[in-house]
């Protein structure tokens, strides 16, 4: 039995059909069988006049095909059933009906709005006496990979336009300096001489170089590595004291503004608090640009003793933040206003992830809660 199996399966010249197996011949075809039927690998099984034979599952779960639909239909029928743009149908096709050998296509699929990335190979099948007897087109999904890869190439691209923005922003600064010292020297000896209205012009460029400077001072904030001083701090203490700005600011738009406390344990975390009070008022602001006509901002501040976490919610009821918008809100320079500069929410993230702490956007058309967790001392 063995010696008859080592013979039918190596009598032919393909190495490749080599199976060196003790098994009977028809254990080895179950083996191959349910192998077909268990890979992720999509197989399409085709004859030489590109007659669909079969496909396992994962070729039917892949394309979304239905096996009693296509199964000894053409493959152009086949095609057909996918519901491809014109290009992708053509790739498709072309690749299937000129290839040769081994060869291989990447091929995009625009499916139902989604992108989906497939590596294809056609493999030749031949029979017993080494004669073309069909194709194999094997599928693999790549989306996972391909979706990685841009999104590593996005981040080195941001990384460096980081490293740009720093060094600008670093030489920006220098003359800055200098241009609001000597202005100031002029202002007061325009004041002197009475010329009030150039006096005025001068204020306004001092107003307009401070926004320069605040916004470079963000930036070399967000990108270079900073002092801080750590120490114990009491949260409720740093939100009140920081309660008038935001109240200041809320009463301009009409804006409601709750403090809520509910606290087991003592609110102390390890952290800079001038850098908490920078997170707490980029959300603030955030908040109340979102509520244009009016509105309510909470902040509730809660202890939750057991996972040994602080938590504080920065809640207003304004226009939400949409489903597209939502997972570009933290990279650097992303913003949808005219006048941002897209850099609050990057530096709070970085804050808070230099002390142990996240933050979690929570959205819906009937407002946003921004959700800051940090690790209790
Ligand atoms: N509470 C919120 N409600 C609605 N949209 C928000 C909210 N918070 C953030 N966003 C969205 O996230 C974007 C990025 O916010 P981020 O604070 O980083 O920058 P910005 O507010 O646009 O500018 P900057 O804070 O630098 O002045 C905003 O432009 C806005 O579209
Ligand atoms: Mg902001």
């Amino acid at each position: 039995m063995i010696n008859m199996n080592m013979k039918s399966l190596t009598d032919h010249a393909d190495p490749s059909c080599q199976y060196l197996t003790f098994y009977p011949m028809i254990t080895v075809e179950r083996m191959a069988a349910q192998m077909m039927a268990n890979i992720h690998l999509g197989v399409i099984v085709l004859d030489e006049c590109s007659q669909v034979l079969e496909l396992n599952p994962a070729a039917a779960k892949l394309l979304r095909l239905d096996r009693a639909r296509v199964v000894y239909r053409s493959f152009e029928e086949l095609v057909a059933q996918l519901g491809l743009q014109a290009q992708e149908k053509e790739q498709l096709t072309s690749f299937v009906y000129s290839a040769w050998d081994g060869q291989e296509m990447d091929w995009v699929w625009h499916d139902e709005g989604e992108e989906r990335y497939f590596t294809l190979r056609m493999q030749a099948l031949k029979n017993y006496e080494q004669r073309l007897a069909g194709y194999m087109l094997v599928i693999e999904d790549i989306t996972a990979l391909r979706l990685l890869e841009l999104q590593v190439r996005r981040n080195s691209r941001l990384a460096t336009i980081g490293q740009i923005a720093a060094g600008t922003a670093h030489e920006i600064r220098n003359p800055l300096t200098a241009i609001k010292g000597f202005l100031q020297v002029i202002r007061h000896k325009l004041k002197d001489s009475g010329q009030g209205k150039e006096c005025g012009y001068i204020d306004i460029m001092l107003k307009e170089i401070g926004r320069i400077s605040n916004l470079v001072g963000e930036i070399l904030l967000l990108s270079k590595p900073r002092q801080t001083d750590l120490r114990a701090v009491n949260v409720i203490k740093v939100l009140r004291e920081i309660l008038p700005i935001i109240k200041n600011e809320a009463l301009l738009h009409n804006i409601d503004v709750s403090f809520e406390k509910s606290v087991s344990a003592l609110p102390v975390v390890i952290a800079d608090g001038e850098m908490l009070k920078q997170v707490f008022l980029n959300l603030s602001k955030n908040a109340i640009e979102a509520m244009k006509r009016g509105g309510k901002l909470s902040i509730r501040l809660a202890t939750m003793a057991e996972e040994r976490q602080l938590q504080v919610e920065i809640i207003d009821s304004g226009s939400g933040i949409p489903e597209e918008v939502q997972e570009k809100i933290f990279e650097p320079f992303f913003t949808t206003k005219e006048n941002g500069t897209g850099l609050g929410l990057p530096i709070c993230r970085q804050i808070l992830m230099e002390l142990g702490g996240t933050i979690e956007p929570d959205s819906s058309e009937t407002g946003t809660t921004m959700r800051v967790y940090l690790p209790l001392a």
